[in-house]
């Protein structure tokens, strides 16, 4: 029987997480393989890599690195003419504020990534795999170069894997630790040594045109690793996880205001937002009530908790559905006008202001614009100059207007979905929230306090005013 040092709540399904937080667990091969680690390698490249495409995209996983794109459909977006080397990188630059799941895999559970990246690998013909990871996980790194180490010592990685014939170098490269390198086509330039501009799409989608302009799979850590348990399962069984076109399970990292915090594996759209917040989370902090959720990293447009949404049905009809009552899944969260995103649940109290949480996302924004499109560079910096005015109290009604008008000049208008991810907070806190916002324009009520822990960290430093 498994036990952990944090015992699983009884509502989550344990599949990617089964060994983090594992007593008795360690991230070596060798514990690695007395729990079965690499059988389904094994059983892999028994199968013709068409086949495992066909298992991934019957499975109906979609991307956990935020898009929540089809990843089996994008596997196949590799021209069937293609005679270039074809490249898979593992996105693990794990940078939307609110997002923590990444780097558990990888810290206690490397050889599980490593095998779902060498099956994936075997499944799109990819001979070079690369691990994209952020600077700020130096340990990280040194774990999966010790396990790619390890898993070569026993033929799962290098050359002639188990005596297929097939060949796969991983490397691990360190990013410099900027949010853009996240995003697929700025990583790809990092990783080919230039500064991290973005490409513009069409026509560089990287499966076409991607890592040294050669076919190239880009996906996220948790999504690779759930291909090793599409192939242990099978697509239609893991289909049957979560519900139909939200399959599988998913690790949500919930943050901020609830009692209990924390990464929770749920099957996808089995959950409520409800029972997410008050069951596994513990609900509120004493006397305070939970005011707003940013349901999928900070990029994801905020959802009040006393919204109910008009949303339309299959056969035309309408139903309303209240923000408690909200399934966690892709489509329905997109229904609700936010978006899943990468998982991350960040959650705001009624003791926080709105123009604080604003301020701290336009801070975030305009500091990792990477510059290379004016809407984003020289517009996230006005949006954070004017949320600053906007904390000191010292921002005009019109100011709220001209922060709208600058969000809606980058939304759509940018290289990259940065420019979304800048302006889509920006819009949606000061079209739900204006009545607090505009309080604060007046001066005198302007401000303070912005949130308790900040005001007692003033007090302790003395600069509360
Ligand atoms: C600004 C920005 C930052 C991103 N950061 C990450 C990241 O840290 N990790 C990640 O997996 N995907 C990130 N993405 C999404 C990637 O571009 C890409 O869609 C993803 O890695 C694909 O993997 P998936 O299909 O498995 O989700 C980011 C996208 C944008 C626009
Ligand atoms: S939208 Fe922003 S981050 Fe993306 S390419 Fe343009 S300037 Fe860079």
């Amino acid at each position: 029987m498994i036990t952990y040092t944090k015992p699983p709540h009884p509502r989550e399904y344990r599949l990617i997480f089964k060994n983090v937080d594992r007593e008795g667990w360690d991230p070596s091969i060798d514990c690695y393989l007395r729990d079965g680690g690499y059988e389904d390698l094994k059983k892999a490249v028994t199968m013709q890599p068409k086949d495992i495409t066909g298992e991934v995209k019957k499975s109906g996983l979609r991307g956990r690195g935020g898009a929540g794109f089809p990843t089996g459909m994008k596997w196949t977006f590799i021209p069937p003419t293609n005679t270039k080397p074809v490249y898979l990188i593992c996105n693990c630059d794990e940078s939307e504020p609110g997002t923590f799941k990444d780097r558990y895999i990888v810290h206690q559970d490397p050889h599980q990534l490593i095998e779902g990246m060498v099956i994936s690998s075997f499944a799109v013909g990819a001979h070079i795999a690369y691990i994209y990871i952020r600077e700020e996980f130096p340990q990280g790194a040194a774990i999966l170069e010790r396990a790619i180490e390890e898993a070569k010592t026993r033929n799962f990685v290098g050359k002639n894997i188990l005596g297929t014939g097939f060949d796969l170098e991983i490397y691990v490269h360190r990013g410099a630790g900027a949010y853009i390198c996240g995003e697929e086509t700025g990583l790809i330039e990092s990783l080919e040594g230039k500064r991290p501009y973005p490409r513009i799409k069409p026509p560089y989608f990287p499966a076409a045109l991607g890592l040294y302009m050669c076919p190239t799979i880009v996906n996220n850590v948790e999504s690779l690793c759930h291909v090793k348990h599409i192939i242990h399962m099978g697509g239609d069984q893991y289909a049957s996880l979560g519900v139909p076109r939200n399959t599988g399970t998913r690790i949500v990292g919930v943050s901020g205001d609830v009692k209990n915090p924390g990464y929770f594996e749920i099957e996808v759209g089995k959950l409520t937002m409800g029972e997410l917040l008050n069951d596994l989370c513990g609900g509120p902090k004493d006397g305070r009530t939970l005011k707003a959720v940013i349901p999928g990293g900070s990029s994801a447009k905020i959802l009040r908790c006393d919204e109910v949404y008009t949303l339309k049905n299959p056969d035309g009809t309408s139903r309303q559905l209240s923000f408690w009552d909200i399934p966690l899944d892709f489509d329905t969260i997109a229904a609700c006008g936010s978006m899943a995103g990468s998982g991350g649940v960040i959650v705001i109290d009624d003791t926080r202001k709105m123009s604080w949480v604003l301020n701290n996302l336009n801070a975030f924004y305009a500091h990792e614009s990477c510059g290379q499109c004016t809407p984003c560079r020289e517009g996230s910096t006005w949006m954070k100059k004017i949320s600053d005015r906007l904390v000191a109290g010292e921002a005009s009604p019109e100011d709220l207007e001209t922060l709208e008008s600058i969000a809606y000049q980058i939304d759509g208008k940018t290289v990259c979905a940065f420019g979304e991810a800048s302006s889509w907070p920006v819009e949606a806190i000061i079209a739900k929230f204006r009545d607090e916002l505009l309080a604060e324009t007046s001066g005198a009520a302007a401000a303070h306090p912005h949130n308790p822990e900040l005001i007692a960290q003033q007090r302790y430093l003395g600069t509360a005013s």
